[in-house]
């Protein structure tokens, strides 16, 4: 098993808050709610930071989690891989260069006893083919059955349709829109690609809400920058 210490930024009460009713609106969707996808509309909404702490929102409940990074673009991992503290990532795996025991670290931090992560990997030259083969849907079945919950970094799906290949093989998917940054055609039609694909959405997640500024009703409580979510879509609940 390789290690990985990854920073844990002590977050904001509100965030911190709100990432815990997440992690309770995930719960709610229901026990067959395993592998659950993080996309949204526009580059930097968010989707990183929050399905990161919301995976380790889940390991901090005793949960076995893994954080799995998909986003062969961009992956957070990158500069832990310029250091050489990540070798092997997911391409390697699915261009089967590697073993599943090269691609998984077990994160050390401090109260995260079982919080794994796969990290992306190297940028291939075809992410969508990878994400479509059979490898990668084995893969996501066998993480199904040995961990108690998956949490899937992706794309943006204004860019590629990366996360709508893969949210047709996980039990769920969230939306993440940023706070009055969003064009409301822009996330119908994300809403849309995903539903086709067959993903079962379980939300959207307003985040970077801006809690100084009235419209938000159903924030009344701190200031600045923070972060929020709203079941509002397709089969959401
Ligand atoms: N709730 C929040 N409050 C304040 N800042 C936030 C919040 N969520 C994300 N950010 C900041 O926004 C930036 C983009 O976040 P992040 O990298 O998670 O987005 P992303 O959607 O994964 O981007 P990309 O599409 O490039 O992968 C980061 O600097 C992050 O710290
Ligand atoms: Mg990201």
């Amino acid at each position: 098993m390789l290690d990985l210490k990854l920073e844990k930024k002590e977050l904001p009460f509100a965030m911190a808050e709100e990432i815990k009713n997440l992690r309770t609106g995930i719960t709610f969707c229901g026990a067959d709610i395993k592998t659950v996808l993080f996309t949204s509309s526009s580059p930097n909404e968010g989707k990183s930071t929050i399905s990161l702490e919301t995976a380790r929102s889940f390991a901090e409940l005793g949960k076995k989690v893994l954080y799995m990074d998909c986003d062969f673009r961009k992956s957070i991992f990158k500069y832990k891989i310029e250091d050489g503290k990540i070798g092997k990532g997911l391409t390697h795996y699915l261009t089967g260069q590697c073993d599943f025991e090269d691609i998984i670290y077990r994160n050390y931090g401090r109260g995260d006893a079982e919080f794994y992560v796969i990290p992306s990997g190297p940028s291939s030259k075809s992410p969508t083919e990878l994400l479509a083969s059979k490898r990668f849907i084995e893969l996501l079945a066998k993480l199904r059955n040995d961990f108690d919950m998956v949490i899937l970094d992706t794309p943006p799906l204004a860019n590629v349709v990366d996360a709508s290949i893969i949210a047709s093989n996980v039990d769920g998917s969230i939306i993440l829109v940023e706070a009055g940054g969003m064009n409301y055609q822009i996330v119908q039609k994300v809403r849309d690609k995903l539903a086709s694909s067959g993903a079962r959405i379980l939300g959207v997640v307003l985040n970077k809400v801006d809690k100084s500024k009235k419209g938000y009703g159903y924030y009344k409580y701190g200031k600045g920058y923070g972060y929020g979510y709203n079941y509002g879509y397709g089969d959401s609940r």
